[in-house]
């Protein structure tokens, strides 16, 4: 088999974001795009003599680009390639494989919670060899290599079958494709406790796992019908499909619409769920109850012993500055260490490759431990089922327990999306402008206790990451933060994130929105949001 150099030219724009490179799936598919891109983590990680794990969440393009990938990792002299069956695997499966072989790293094809299809977004991101996402050194010099690039090398050969369970070769290159469900189950199954949630079922406990027609459908199916005896049928949209089904496969109460509906309807189910794209994001949500995402990393950070992959208590917890400080009072009832981290998942690797926390989570529908290295929804939503079926409560109880206890974080989350890249960078520059000048100011009868632009260290390595958002913080505890997404493939999104805390008893029981509005007037306010965009309603509440 040949391999053949083919001349290149550097493309624009391919810089990795919060989580790898996303884009439209037509630019990604347009000449040498993904090429260039595979050949510049190849030159920045190295490819020669390297294991390395692939697959993606199974939507348009999938296929194609892993049989392009694997060319290219054969023709860069790579070793060995792990890929799931039907090149699928969600995220979580593939950090796990990752760190079970021990392997170099991996490529995950996925733009996660973003619709897919022909016309939508495709996306791809290098994990390290302990199953996390690169850090930010590493995709800064991908994306410097982009800038570079002259040439890729890629392999002259026939598609490899990656229909069947099996070993291949690809010129020098091994190539094992695995089932991509049955290491991760096994994994599970050393967390939880298999039998109890078994007999919570089998009790008539009744679920409804929504995995919009992404890749969880195939583990949710063997993990809780198969192997729990969860009713058949309890998992729905259960098949990943190339566009999702034309789904939007973000588990949020606005785009996970028909379970939100049923959890809140006649006959509801005793427990709801729903996962993203790539299986790394969750909701859960109760008979007639939400739980909000910053609350559920809490209620698991609190009850997490009860699992027996946690029996041992915690070591710390760690949270995204946008999320609710709700686990930090958590962390500080259990005496354990607390971390607040910049948006994205990648930072919480140092501190769980160092041991010093258990549990992460983010408000973005994303919690997690130290089993792998990136969030994980179908743990979370097996920790919030090894939780229920031990205290054999209602998860509105559990969290209104929960509340009653530390008091309840109102929080909430107001998307702006597709707002003109240039009208989101001014109001930002401005509202950058005047943090100084804010404390003392008095709004909607709270008074800012200080307000600052989120600046990070990382404890365990010292790397400093600058303007992670704006704080606005209040004598009261209320708190509004800002800042632009890294995920978005059209324009600018702003992330508004409001939060207020009521210690209780009184006050606990209100919707979100209304304990909120004096946040949600106060950051409208001071930002000028509709000045500056001309948005007053956000597109997504969560
Ligand atoms: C979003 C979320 C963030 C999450 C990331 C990847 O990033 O807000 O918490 O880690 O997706 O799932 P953003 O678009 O805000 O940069
Ligand atoms: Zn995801």
């Amino acid at each position: 088999m040949t391999v053949h150099t083919v001349t290149t030219q550097p493309i624009a724009g391919q810089k990795p974001g919060t989580s790898g490179l996303r884009k439209k799936t037509p630019v990604f598919m347009g000449p040498h795009y993904l090429e260039n891109f595979v050949q510049s983590i190849f030159d920045v990680v190295g490819a020669e003599g390297k294991t390395f794990v692939l697959g993606g969440d199974g939507r348009y393009f999938n296929d194609r680009a892993a049989q392009v990938i694997l060319r290219m990792a054969a023709a860069n002299g790579a070793a060995r390639v792990i890929v799931g069956q039907g090149a699928l695997l969600s995220t979580p499966a593939a950090s796990h494989l990752i760190r079970l072989n021990k392997t170099d790293g991996g490529i995950i094809m996925s733009a996660s919670h973003n619709p897919g299809g022909p016309h939508e977004d495709f996306g791809v991101k290098f994990n390290m060899a302990n199953g996390g996402p690169a850090p930010e050194g590493v995709t800064e010099a991908m994306f410097q290599r982009t800038t570079s690039i002259t040439a890729y090398k890629i392999l002259e050969a026939h598609d490899v079958d990656l229909s069947a369970i099996g070993r291949s070769t690809l010129g020098g290159m091994v190539v094992d494709v695995v089932d991509p469900v049955s290491e991760y189950a096994a994994l599970m199954e050393t967390l939880f406790d298999f039998d109890a949630i078994r007999a919570l079922f089998n009790g008539g406990f009744r679920m409804r796992m929504d995995s919009m027609c992404a890749i969880t459908g195939p583990y949710a199916v063997e993990i809780l019908e198969k192997r729990l005896g969860a009713a058949s049928g309890t998992c729905v949209n259960a098949s990943p499909l190339p566009d999702f089904g034309g789904m939007h496969p973000d588990p949020n109460p606005t785009w996970a619409k028909v379970l939100m509906d049923e959890m809140f309807g006649d006959n509801a189910p005793d427990f709801g769920a729903a996962s993203d794209g790539d299986g790394d994001r969750n909701m859960v949500v109760g008979r007639g109850i939400y739980v909000s995402p910053s609350d559920s990393l809490a209620v698991l950070a609190a009850n997490a012993h009860l699992a027996k992959g946690y029996k041992g208590g915690l070591k710390g917890v760690a949270r995204s500055m946008p999320t609710s400080a709700a686990a930090d009072r958590v962390a500080d009832a259990l005496g354990i260490e607390k971390f607040e981290t910049p948006t994205g998942w990648k930072f919480f690797g140092n501190l769980l490759d160092a041991g010093r926390v258990t549990i992460c989570g983010e408000e973005s529908f994303g919690t997690g431990s130290d089993h792998v290295r990136e969030k994980d929804g179908l743990w979370a939503i097996l920790l919030w089922l090894n939780i229920l079926a031990v205290r054999g409560e209602t998860v509105a109880d559990i969290l209104k327990g929960h509340w009653a206890r530390f008091g309840r974080n109102y929080y909430s989350r107001h998307d702006f999306e597709a707002i003109e890249t240039v009208k989101a960078d001014a109001m930002m520059a401005s509202l950058r402008g005047m943090l100084k000048a804010l404390p003392g100011t008095v709004i909607e009868g709270m008074t800012i206790s200080a307000a600052d632009d989120f600046a990070y260290t990382d404890p365990v390595d010292g790397s400093v990451s600058l303007k992670q958002g704006v704080r606005i913080l209040f004598e009261d505890g209320s708190r509004i933060v800002l800042r632009l997404s890294g995920t978005g493939t059209e324009g600018a999104t702003l992330r508004l994130y409001l939060e207020r805390y009521v210690a209780g008893p009184e006050g606990l029981d209100h919707d979100a929105q209304e304990a909120l509005a004096p946040v949600i007037r106060a950051a409208h306010d001071l930002a000028g949001i509709e000045g500056f965009t001309g948005r007053v309603v956000p597109n997504v509440v969560t």
